[in-house]
């Protein structure tokens, strides 16, 4: 059995690997099935009791060293692989990071800023975090005012009233109580409700609204100003039709309905068989709002609109749950397109 051990010792000893294919041979001659070292420990049985300890002793050492022999070429002749592959082809092509997809909040909302700034809106932003005065009482939300109620925020300090902003209509006041007419810009950006959260409602959302302050600027401004906004954002085919309604800040006050853009006015289930959906709300600027902000309401009058940026994203791609918005599920994300 010693004089055995020490021949394979004396093959290990010598043993040199250039390639992966002539380590494996080496490995399977000692180690594989039929193997000369698999061999000797089937014939260790045999071995007399007296010789056993010592030859066990050796046998082991001469596994560990067989073992420590392959690894070492194996390392070896892989880091060789490494440097040769780099340094052979400096030519091909890198792999790239897959690059990922926009939001479609994201894309909806660059969309709607590409068509306003098209007939020159510029874009304005405001803080999340808000005082009473800009997001309700400038705003002709008087407090205790019943209007209040149909915008329920997340208070963060009281008395002063500190709370998330409803609407990105305080933005509309910072700019008029900082900037002379003409005023044209819109103003993106997130809001606050408190709300139960389903798959139409939840406590934040995203909106952009408009406002144009000028001398004689009338309904008729606003109404082409939509008109061209919901032929651009869906289709030239769109109508669009405004119904009278209310808010605090906007007299006269109307919401704006778009023919389906799925079924095209025939009636389908995204309209519930109106053949309109509703978009968005708008109006001309209440004077009382141009006084609390320092613009004289007698020479200047303007409108504002303002629209939900999920309600236009699930116009646009049939999106049935608010909530999928903000899951962060990248099979659903992905399915908008890369980014551009
Ligand atoms: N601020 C209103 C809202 O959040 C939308 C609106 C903006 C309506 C401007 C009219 C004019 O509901």
């Amino acid at each position: 059995m010693k004089e055995q051990i020490e021949k394979i010792w004396a093959e290990v000893k010598a043993f040199n690997a250039n390639t992966a294919d002539e380590l494996e041979q080496f490995r399977i001659k000692l180690m594989g099935k039929n193997g000369s070292l698999t061999a000797l420990f089937a014939d260790f049985k045999a071995v007399p009791v007296e010789e056993k300890k010592e030859s066990g002793r050796l046998l082991n050492e001469l596994k560990i060293a067989v073992q420590e022999k392959i690894d070492q070429f194996k390392e070896h002749l892989s880091a060789a692989k490494g440097s040769t592959e780099s340094s052979s082809d400096l030519s091909l092509p890198c792999q790239n990071e897959p690059a990922g997809t926009r939001h479609p909040l994201s894309l909806v909302r660059s969309e709607i800023i590409r068509i306003f700034s098209n007939i020159g809106y510029t874009v304005s932003e405001g803080p999340e975090i808000e005082d009473d005065w800009h997001n309700f009482s400038a705003l002709n939300f008087p407090p205790e005012h019943p209007a209040r109620d149909m915008q329920d925020t997340f208070f963060i300090e009281q008395n002063p009233d500190i709370a998330l902003r409803t609407h990105t209509s305080s933005v509309q006041v910072r700019i008029m109580e900082n900037n002379q007419p003409p005023i044209r810009i819109i103003a993106p950006g997130r809001v606050y409700r408190n709300e139960a959260i389903s798959a139409r409602a939840h406590v934040f959302f995203h909106q952009i609204e408009g406002l144009y302050i000028d001398k004689n600027v009338s309904f008729a401004d606003l109404k082409q100003t939509l008109l061209y906004f919901a032929r651009e954002m869906f289709s030239p085919e769109t109508k669009i039709r405004l119904r009278p309604s209310y808010f605090p800040f906007t007299e006269p006050s109307a919401e704006m309905d778009i023919s389906c853009n799925i079924c095209g006015g025939s009636g389908c289930s995204m309209c519930k068989k109106t053949g309109w959906v509703e978009i968005l709300g708008c109006g001309m600027v209440d004077p009382n709002v141009l006084e609390n902000c320092n613009i004289d309401s007698k020479i200047y009058s303007g409108f504002a609109f303002g629209m939900g940026v999920e309600r236009i994203t699930n116009l646009k791609y049939q999106v049935k749950d608010l909530r999928w918005f903000s899951e962060n599920d990248v099979r659903f994300l992905k399915q908008f397109g890369p980014v551009v």
